[in-house]
């Protein structure tokens, strides 16, 4: 039986939530849970959400049958002087994706990345690109959706989906 949500844009208001997404995806290894405040202090962290939502900023948000938001993909452009994880150049948005734990493995994380990127690509977009760690089961998601590592870091890659 598939679980019921389903997928709206996310809006200016949905930023506390896109937070909490940020810190589900810096505390995906189970066990490894830094408080929020640490992360939310830290710019690695905090660049993909402060301020959101910024001109160019574009993201979706899942809901459960309540309404109440259960996971979240959006990406945004940031600078080569302040790059993300995944920044592969200008010009080339770097996706962020969560999912509360208790809605995981029901499809709700690819619903959310087929949007977006779906989105990406009818905005215009060449490109979207992740960083994802070692070990990370998501990148089993990101590859099977298109995403492949372009490049190899320390305990993370980087990964680019090409929309054209
Ligand atoms: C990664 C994440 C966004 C995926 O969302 P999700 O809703 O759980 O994913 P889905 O249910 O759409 O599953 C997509 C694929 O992921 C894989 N997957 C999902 N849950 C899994 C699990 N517990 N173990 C291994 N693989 C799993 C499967 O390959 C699945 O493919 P399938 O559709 O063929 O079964 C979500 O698990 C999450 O928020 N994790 C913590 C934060 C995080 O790691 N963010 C990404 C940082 S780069």
């Amino acid at each position: 039986m598939s679980a019921s949500f389903r997928v709206r844009p996310a809006t200016q208001a949905d930023g506390a939530f896109l937070a909490d997404m940020v810190v589900e995806a810096a505390n995906w290894r189970q066990g490894g849970a830094r408080p929020k405040h640490q992360i939310m202090t830290h710019p690695d962290h905090n660049r993909y959400i402060t301020g959101w939502m910024r001109p160019g900023d574009a993201g979706f948000v899942a809901v459960d049958a309540q309404d109440e938001a259960i996971g979240a993909a959006w990406y945004r452009m940031l600078p080569r002087t302040e790059p993300g994880f995944g920044y592969v150049g200008t010009g080339v948005p770097e996706l962020i994706i969560g999912v509360r734990p208790i809605w995981r493995a029901h499809g709700v994380g690819r619903a959310l990345l087929q949007r977006l990127c779906d989105h990406a690509r009818s905005s215009g977009f060449g490109r979207i690109s992740l960083s994802v760690e070692r070990g990370n089961f998501a990148r089993q998601l990101y590859r099977s959706e298109g995403f492949a590592v372009t490049e190899a870091g320390h305990g993370r890659d980087t990964m680019v989906k090409r929309l054209r």
